[in-house]
């Protein structure tokens, strides 16, 4: 098995930078020990949503009225993919995410919908108070919001899209690849917003030739589906490094935005880009051998 874990690509405070690099190499570390890729992804991503060092889970970004909604979505090479939108009070969204992939006849559901399939799966709920970190961010932004109106305030938010801490994780066993994300979003972001994150072909693809996820502002990346588009890159024949550079000179091009994104193909060859100042990822590998 290999497997790549990303931390997002968003500005990392130095004083995080050893703490969060420790998380992602245990949630590497992790996902290791399954026997699957699937399951190696979804552990990974479920110990970076638990950890308030990351904007995804527990750390989620919160919308403008003061709650988290979170996003999330995994794929298998099969094209078998499930994905959340805008839940609230889920502990972990990849797991309700893969549970829309496994039990429903659905790739995306949203809301109190996603809820209810979580009360039915049993899956373990979140306290509705947020990190004291998250929470702080929002009280800063409602500081500078304070006194303006509905649309002024979205004037103010078009400005500043901050917070592409998004989480991510992708993975490969024998001819099986898989790929996972999970947001908070961005840290200022209208109540409702969607992103990237739990889209097919944006926040994240996987298919036979490669597995795909990506952090950074959801708006551009939407636009490009950048994570299909690198994989059309493998398939046209690109070595998956230079396919990962492209995809980002792409979007840099095309939006003038900034992204980052891990890729593995289906021969276990490792790409990595981002035009961000950081991107913290790490990757794991055995040896096969039980
Ligand atoms: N990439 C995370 C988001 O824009 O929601």
């Amino acid at each position: 098995m290999i497997i790549i874990v990303h931390g997002g690509a968003g500005k990392i405070p130095e004083e995080d930078l050893e703490d969060r690099k420790s998380v992602l190499t245990e949630a590497a570390t992790q996902g290791l020990e399954k026997d699957d890729p699937l399951k190696a992804v979804e552990k990974a991503v479920r110990i970076l949503e638990n950890d308030p060092l990351f904007n995804a889970g527990y750390g989620g970004s919160l919308q403008l009225d003061g709650k988290a909604r979170l996003d999330a979505a995994i794929m298998r090479s099969d094209l078998s993919a499930g994905g959340v939108i805008n839940v609230e009070g889920i502990k972990n969204p990849i797991t309700l995410a893969n549970g829309v992939r496994r039990k429903t006849p659905h790739v995306l559901l949203q809301g109190e919908g996603a809820l209810e399939l979580a009360r039915n799966l049993d899956l373990e709920m979140a306290d509705e108070t947020r990190s004291p970190k998250a929470r702080k961010k929002w009280e800063d932004l409602m500081n500078d919001l304070s006194g303006l109106s509905y649309l002024e305030k979205l004037e103010k938010l078009a400005e500043s899209k901050e917070g592409h801490d998004t989480v991510g994780a992708v993975a490969l066993e024998g001819e099986v690849l898989a790929a996972g994300t999970s947001t908070g979003g961005v840290s200022t972001q209208m109540k409702g917003r969607v992103g990237d994150s739990p889209i097919i072909g944006s926040g994240l693809y996987c298919n036979e030739h490669g597995a795909v996820s990506t952090t950074g502002i959801g708006e551009a990346i939407i636009k490009v589906n950048l994570a299909r588009e690198l994989v059309y890159r493998i398939e046209g024949g690109l070595n998956v490094q230079e396919a990962a550079e492209t995809a980002i000179s792409r979007l840099d091009r095309s939006t003038g935005s900034r992204a980052g994104l891990i890729v593995l193909d289906s021969k276990g060859e490792v790409g990595t880009a981002y035009n961000t100042r950081d991107m913290q990822y790490v990757v794991k590998e055995d040896s096969g051998l039980a």
